[in-house]
């Protein structure tokens, strides 16, 4: 029996990478001529992915890649791009180079216990000064020289909100503005923090990056690309029902494939896959998280609730407009701001481009059906 093929909530790359021709086109032909990229674009859209996809194959030697995500210091901003290089590292006489390099902030050396592979870590409580970060920068061009080495600093937003910021950003910028053999790329979904950086005139990197923005999945490729692993499994899907999934999961690819392994699992080999599916599919997701989302609306107003019912069922497009005023009964726009920045402020909505949306369409989908 085939094992659930679908895979959610982790980087993908080589045979679990859907194509998505133009988003890799691009990104490599920055690589080609060393253009230092921002990648942007919605949540659990496949950026990280792409980045380790792109990366994957020349001219990129070597990808270092640091996720950010929530950084708390520069301490723990070195400590993570030392576990990046040192994951890059691959032989264990570059370790013992990278060791020597990073060699004023003190590494150790340490061995899984599992695999016993070695890697470098950084001692806790090590304080890091804005030296200490221009070491770790120089020790990544040092390593980069001759080579073709990428730096992908994921989550990059994040950085913006450290007590230490300036200093670390007026360091990249210094890097960035140099011509050197690194290219840099940038990755991230807060979109308003990330602009703030990078877009907005007298931003600090105004002009100094390429901006790629990443949107979902081609149809016609990522249906393919389902179908394929339904068939796996002996089970037939048609246009009209992967369509169907992929509007439940509004296009977002990580919640397509985690919609689409939960209706493997609640379906069986040589069945052809329809609406009943689809509701059952939905519902096992739905079951798992319930305790989750009754906390999240537990605290809402009346005014709130309504909103965000009439946006799950009528969509967030309008909400001024009188269909949405009689829909959700609450009958002064400005009330219906309110509560929707009210949302937007509680991670439950955000606002894409003057339309509304659901972060989590599964939420979406239990709002509907309560
Ligand atoms: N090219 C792709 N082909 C198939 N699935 C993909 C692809 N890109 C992303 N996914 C799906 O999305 C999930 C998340 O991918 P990834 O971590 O790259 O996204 P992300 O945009 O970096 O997410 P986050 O906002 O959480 O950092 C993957 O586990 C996979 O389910
Ligand atoms: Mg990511």
């Amino acid at each position: 029996m085939a094992i659930n093929p679908f895979i959610f909530g982790r980087i993908v790359t080589g045979e679990d990478f859907c194509p998505r021709p133009d988003a890799e086109r691009a990104l490599r032909s920055c690589l080609a001529t060393r253009r230092n990229t921002l990648i942007l674009g919605p949540r659990r859209v496949g950026k990280s992915s792409l980045i380790f996809q792109s990366c994957s194959a020349r001219p990129v030697s070597r990808l270092i890649y640091a996720q950010l995500w929530a950084v708390k210091s520069l301490e723990d901003l070195a400590a993570r791009m030392v576990r990046g290089m040192s994951s890059a590292a691959a032989t264990p006489s570059m370790l013992q180079r990278l060791g020597g390099l990073l060699a004023s902030l003190r590494p150790k050396i340490e061995f899984d216990p599992v695999t016993g592979a070695p890697s470098l870590t950084l001692a806790a409580g090590m304080a890091a000064s804005p030296r200490e970060i221009h070491g770790v920068f120089d020790a990544l061009e040092s390593l980069s020289a001759g080579g073709r080495l990428v730096v992908a600093l994921d989550e990059f937003q994040d950085v913006a909100l450290l007590p230490d910021a300036d200093a670390l950003i007026g360091e990249i910028r210094g890097r960035i503005q140099r011509q050197s053999d690194v290219t840099y790329l940038f990755a991230g979904s807060i979109r308003h923090r990330l602009e703030g950086l990078f877009t907005h005139p007298g931003s600090p990197f105004f002009k100094a990056v390429e901006v790629l923005e990443v949107g979902g999945l081609d149809d016609a490729l990522f249906r393919n690309y389902l179908r394929e692993r339904f068939e796996r499994g002996k089970r037939r899907t048609d246009d009209a029902f992967l369509d169907s999934v992929l509007d439940t999961a509004d296009r977002i690819p990580s919640d397509v494939q985690q919609l689409c392994s939960s209706l493997w699992e609640v379906t069986r080999e040589k069945q052809t896959l329809g609406p009943a599916d689809l509701g059952a599919g939905i519902g096992r997701l739905i079951a798992g998280r319930r305790g989750t989302y009754e906390a999240m609306v537990h605290p809402l107003t009346d005014i709130q609730m309504r909103v965000l019912r009439t946006v799950a069922r009528r969509g967030g497009q309008e909400p001024q407009s009188r269909g949405f005023i009689e829909e959700s009964g609450v009958r002064l726009p400005a009330s219906i701001k309110r509560a929707l920045l009210r949302l937007s402020e509680l991670e439950m909505l955000f606002n894409d481009r003057g339309i509304w949306r659901f972060f989590d369409p599964f939420f979406r989908a239990w709002i509907r059906s309560a």
